[in-house]
C-alpha cells in the first residue's frame, strides 16, 4: 500500500479524502495537539481491527474515542456526572480523556471489552473538521508501532506506518508532545491514570484528585492495572534508556565520566541544555517542563536515527506538566533509574 502524506492547509481536498477513506473502513494518520493518532470509525469493528494490526497492538488495550461535539459524547456514555461536564467545559477541546461507563453502541474491539470508554475532544482544527465531515467519532491510539515513542510529527508517523496505511494528514509538529491526561472517577475522586498537559493542580479545582499508583511506579506482576496500557513496556526507542536523577549539572557530568568507560556501546546523553556539557555526545530536550514534554519523544527518535545503543537521560522534575514527562521516561527506561 502506498502511504500519502497531505497537508490540509495546502491541499484543500485532503480532509474530504480522509473522510472518504474513513467512511470506507480505512485508517488514517491524524494530527492532534498531543501526539499524532491512527484513526478509524469508532463504530466499525472491521476498521478498528486494522488499527491493532497496523500498530501490532495487544487487543485488550482499549482505544480513546475522539469527538467533535457534545452530542457524540452522549451517544457513547450512559450517564455524564456533573463533575465530568464541568471538566469537559473547562478543558475541551483539549488534552483530557474522560473515562465513563459506556453504552452498547461501543464495539468491544474499540474499548477492549471493558464496560467503560475513554472520550476526548481534541483541539486540532484539522481533526475536529475531519470528525465533523465523517459524522461519526474516531477511535485513535497514538500512531506509533506499539511500544515505541509516540509520533509528534507526520514524519514520525510515516516512519512507523509507511506501507501500512493509505493516508497521513500533516498538521505540523504537535503543540504539547505527550499524550492526553486520562482520568476516571472513583469514590467521588478524580483519579489520574495517565498524566498529561492537564495537571493534577488544574484538575484539583474541580474536586479531590488522586494519582494512580501506576503513574510513577512499576506495578508488581500480580497487580492488575486499571488502564491496560500501563502494563506494557512503552515509549521506548531501540536504544536502551537509563534515567539519571542528578541534583546538578556537575553531578550528572561526574556520573557520565564514570560510566563512560564501562561498556563499548554507542552511548549518548539527553540533557536539559548545553550550558555545562558532559564529556559524551548528547542532545538537549529543554529547560522547562513544557519544552521537555514537546521534545522528549522527538529526541528519543532522533537518537535512534543517530545509531544510539544506550541513552542516559537527565531526569526531569515531576512537578506540574513534568509529571507527564517523568511518567513517560520511567517507562521508556523500563524503570531503570539511577540516583546520583
Ligand atoms: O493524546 C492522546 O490521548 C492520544 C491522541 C491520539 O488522542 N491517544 C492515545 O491513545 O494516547 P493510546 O491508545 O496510545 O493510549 C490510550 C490509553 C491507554 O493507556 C489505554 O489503556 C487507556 O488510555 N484507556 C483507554 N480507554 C480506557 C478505558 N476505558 N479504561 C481504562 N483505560 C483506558
Ligand atoms: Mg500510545
Amino acid at each position: 500500500m502506498k502511504t500519502e502524506v497531505l497537508n490540509p492547509n495546502k491541499d484543500r481536498g485532503a480532509i474530504l479524502l480522509a473522510a472518504r477513506l474513513l467512511k470506507n473502513d480505512e485508517i488514517v494518520g491524524i494530527p492532534t495537539e498531543t501526539v499524532y493518532g491512527l484513526a478509524a470509525n469508532a463504530f466499525s469493528p472491521r476498521a478498528v481491527n486494522k488499527i491493532f494490526e497496523a500498530k501490532g497492538r495487544p487487543s485488550d488495550n482499549p482505544l480513546i474515542i475522539h469527538i467533535s461535539n457534545y452530542d457524540m459524547w452522549e451517544e457513547l456514555v450512559t450517564n455524564i456526572p456533573d463533575v465530568a461536564k464541568k471538566l469537559a467545559h473547562e478543558f475541551w477541546p483539549g488534552s483530557l480523556t474522560i473515562i465513563l461507563p459506556c453504552k452498547n453502541i461501543v464495539p468491544r474491539e474499540t474499548n477492549g471489552g471493558l464496560n467503560t470508554v475513554g472520550v476526548r475532544m481534541p483541539r486540532n482544527k484539522i481533526t475536529l473538521d475531519l470528525i465533523e465531515k465523517c459524522g461519526f467519532p474516531l477511535a485513535a491510539p497514538s500512531a506509533n508501532i506499539s511500544g515505541s515513542p509516540s509520533p509528534t510529527s507526520s514524519d514520525h508517523v510515516y516512519k512507523d506506518m509507511n506501507g501500512r496505511i493509505p493516508l497521513i494528514l500533516d498538521g505540523g509538529m504537535c503543540e504539547f508532545g505527550l499524550e492526553s491526561t486520562v482520568i476516571t472517577f472513583s469514590d467521588d475522586k478524580i483519579k489520574i491514570l495517565r498524566p498529561g498537559a492537564v495537571t493534577p493542580k488544574m484538575l484539583g479545582r474541580f474536586g479531590e484528585v488522586e494519582i494512580d499508583k501506576a503513574v510513577v511506579s512499576a506495578l508488581s506482576s500480580d497487580e492488575k492495572p486499571i488502564s491496560p496500557g500501563t502494563k506494557y513496556m512503552h515509549y521506548s526507542p531501540n536504544a536502551e534508556v537509563v534515567m539519571v536523577k542528578a541534583t546538578s549539572d556537575e553531578n550528572f557530568n561526574n556520573f557520565i565520566e564514570k560510566i563512560k568507560l564501562t561498556d563499548n556501546k554507542k552511548k549518548y546523553a539527553l540533557i536539559f541544555n548545553d550550558k555545562i556539557p558532559p564529556d559524551l555526545d548528547y542532545l538537549t530536550y529543554g529547560d522547562t517542563e513544557e519544552e521537555q514534554a514537546k521534545n522528549l519523544f522527538a529526541m528519543l527518535r532522533e537518537l535512534d536515527s543517530m545509531g544510539a545503543e544506550k541513552i542516559y537521560v537527565r531526569a526531569p522534575s515531576s512537578e506540574g506538566v513534568g509529571l507527564a514527562v517523568y511518567n513517560r521516561l520511567i517507562r521508556a527506561a523500563g524503570f531503570n533509574i539511577i540516583e546520583t
